[in-house]
């Protein structure tokens, strides 16, 4: 770690507090602290100041923000199209030959693939012109269900271009996810790949899409043949990427889009076993994945920026795609694993590419902690001069391992919190302004206002834990609705403190009086394993629907490296007996149904559940044992035998 002293000070309490090095303030787009005072002042016009300048709108809005609660508008009749900001304003400049998407493969020996702002624009107006040929219409829903190539960007750019939504899905999801959703969303076509390559091998996509489509509204398939490997096209609804862009007329107009119409919807795991559509709008969404691109990553034209994250989760959609591209940055896509052929694969790109600013997750980081720093030592990456995180809490370990060992001590630590509901980030530093403290996100956003109350509503005070909750005017990317659920979308977020109140489902604290703020996790039956966000009644719907499980409860259990693991209690049906045979299907089972990401860590088979006696499920207890907490009182169980018995097979180690 080079020293940089007057970086680094100590607070009284003994944690590290750190702030932003003279080059970082000298060229960061902000490092005056008083922007959060002016933007509170009047949150309404900062934002209509910063749409108005970064954005290109066709027509301005007539009225800036509307709050009925709770519901809100921004930019009340703009018209705009995000394709258009995205892609054909920087063509129409120098940065048309710019680099706007890198994408490197997994396979070592394959060519990279580099597409300009130019080439990024034939591509989109191409793609859009396909889909127009196929019937797509304004306000219809795309599917997207493709591996990290740009074809995924393309696609999206390609909807927002005339106007249809796209729903992207998780190429890790199963067939199974990819059905529920595109069967929600109503999507007429589907656009895939034949395969990509992950840790060596060929992921055939195809087969999971084939199931995504059954008794579905999709029409077509539209297959981009990434992997080569052989798929199976269905006459007449298959149709190959690659021969409907040969003959595709090169321009599309680009949609007089509303600024409140939908960009996306992206599903989303809620507390109930089924997904949910957060839909979000043209204007508002724009005007934040530009800013907090710009703001929080301090994205220059000559940065090379790389967000880990896959854009079939919120953060791909922000900063993968809108965000850095809506500001004519480049980005770099990678498509394979962190860990392949090497633990040093990410290292290696950042040094191959001279990447400037990283972008990644908790557990990536703490993975790469455990391999050691022999790792990232072998390389080059003193291009980088910005570092993020996102998408679960942070340890001190972890930050200050990733600030020594990948930013060598010079470069901000940006941890970012958000959700797929606020569309970008809201809680963190500046990286002109500081302070960048292990395991504290930051402030609000300049423009939004977050408070942390307890139980009654009532406020908390520094150092007390409570919950998260944002104020309007809420930020103009938040969710403007759960797709086709509006009680829901008023259930979730508006119900416990009221329809004024956004409620995130997550627990915070105050860190200081500068209004710092400490995250400390989903208070919800939702997990965050590996970053990736899970219900817990999503993984007991897959488990129960397997033909010898009568009931189960799934709760998460604290991970070293992953943050939390689903752990499954598992009663068989009463004819079944238990064998490893059958444990490995309950595994399989959870794969096939939701995907990898959600297979539990462990399964508990036992003989019951604690239960109240109205028959109620009492998962407190399981969580607590998962946790090695205390259980406390267990008189108004029905069972309270089984306790003592779940506790013992716990605690065994098998
Ligand atoms: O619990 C919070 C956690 O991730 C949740 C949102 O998950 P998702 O919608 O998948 O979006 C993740 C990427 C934006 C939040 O409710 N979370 C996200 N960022 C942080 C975080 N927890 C702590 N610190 C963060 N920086």
């Amino acid at each position: 770690m080079s020293k940089q002293t007057k970086w680094v000070k100590e607070d009284p309490n003994n944690k590290f507090v750190f702030w932003p090095s003279e080059e970082m303030k000298k060229k960061a787009w902000i490092s005056d602290e008083s922007i959060y005072e002016e933007a509170a002042k009047d949150p309404v016009s900062f934002w209509a100041e910063r749409a108005k300048k970064g954005l290109e709108w066709i027509q301005l809005w007539t009225e800036t923000y509307q709050w009925n609660p709770p519901h809100y508008k921004w930019f009340i009749n703009g018209k705009i199209n995000a394709s258009y900001n995205a892609v054909d304003r920087h063509n129409k400049t120098w940065r048309k030959d710019k680099a706007a998407i890198i994408w490197e493969p997994e396979p070592v020996n394959e060519p990279k693939r580099v597409l300009t702002y130019k080439d990024l624009y034939r591509d989109v107006n191409k793609f859009a012109n396909v889909l127009k040929t196929l019937g797509v219409k304004k306000g219809d829903c795309v599917g997207i269900y493709l591996p990290m190539i740009p074809e995924v960007q393309i696609a999206m750019l390609a909807c927002a271009r005339i106007g249809a939504i796209h729903s992207v899905v998780f190429s890790a999801f199963s067939g199974e996810s990819l059905n529920n959703r595109m069967v929600d969303a109503k999507a007429k076509i589907l656009v895939t790949a034949d395969g990509y390559h992950r840790r060596g091998k060929i992921i055939n996509l195809k087969v999971n899409a084939d199931i995504g489509v059954r008794n579905t509204l999709v029409k077509h398939v539209i297959v981009f043949k990434r992997a080569n490997n052989e798929v199976n096209m269905v006459e007449g609804r298959d149709l190959w990427w690659h021969e409907l862009m040969e003959e595709a007329p090169i321009y599309c107009e680009p949609e007089v889009m509303d600024s409140e119409s939908t960009l996306f919807i992206l599903y989303t795991s809620g507390t109930t076993g089924k997904p949910k559509g957060i839909v979000h709008d043209t204007g508002g969404y724009l005007t934040v994945a530009y800013l907090t691109a710009k703001w929080d990553f301090d994205l220059h034209d000559d940065d090379i920026f790389w967000c880990t994250a896959d854009i079939g989760w919120i953060t791909g959609h922000t900063y993968s795609c809108y965000g850095p591209l809506l500001n004519g940055a480049t980005i770099l896509i990678y498509e394979g694993a962190l860990n392949f052929p090497e633990v040093d694969r990410w290292w290696e790109i950042v040094e191959k590419y001279g990447v400037t600013i990283f972008y990644t997750a908790p557990t990536a980081i703490r993975m790469m902690l455990r391999w050691g720093e022999e790792w990232p030592k072998k390389h080059d990456l003193k291009s980088i001069r910005l570092l993020g995180t996102v998408g679960e809490p942070i340890n001190q370990d972890a930050w200050m391992w990733y600030f020594n060992h990948i930013g060598n001590g010079r470069c901000p630590v940006i941890d970012t919190w958000w959700q797929t509901e606020t569309g970008a980030t809201l809680i963190n530093a500046l990286p002109g302004i500081g302070p960048f403290i292990p395991t504290v996100a930051g402030r609000s956003f300049p423009g939004t206002t977050h408070d942390i109350l307890d139980e009654t509503g009532q406020p908390v005070k520094i150092g007390e834990g409570g919950y998260l909750v944002q104020k309007s005017p809420f930020a103009p990317g938040m969710l403007r609705g759960i797709y086709r659920d509006p009680e829901r979308y008023k259930a979730q977020y508006w119900s416990i403190y009221g329809d004024r109140i956004y409620y995130t489902s997550d627990g915070a604290i105050w860190w200081d009086d500068l209004g710092n703020i400490r995250l400390t996790g989903r208070v919800d039956d939702v997990m965050k394993v590996a970053g990736h966000r899970l219900s817990t009644a999503e993984v007991e719907n897959a488990l129960t629907q397997h033909i010898s499980v009568a009931e189960c409860a799934v709760v998460a259990a604290p991970h070293d490296v992953k943050g939390e693991v689903p752990i499954a209690f598992v009663v068989l049906k009463q004819d079944v007996s238990p064998s490893h045979t059958l444990e490995n299907a309950l595994f399989n089972q959870v794969v096939r149904v939701i995907g990898p990401t959600a297979k539990p860590a462990r399964i508990v088979l036992t003989d019951a559940l604690p239960k109240t006696r109205s028959g109620k499920i009492m998962r407190r207890i399981l969580k607590a044992l998962v946790k090695g907490e205390m259980i406390g009182d267990v008189s108004t169980l029905m069972n309270p035998e089984t306790v003592e018995d779940l506790k013992k097979k716990v605690n065994q180690t098998d």
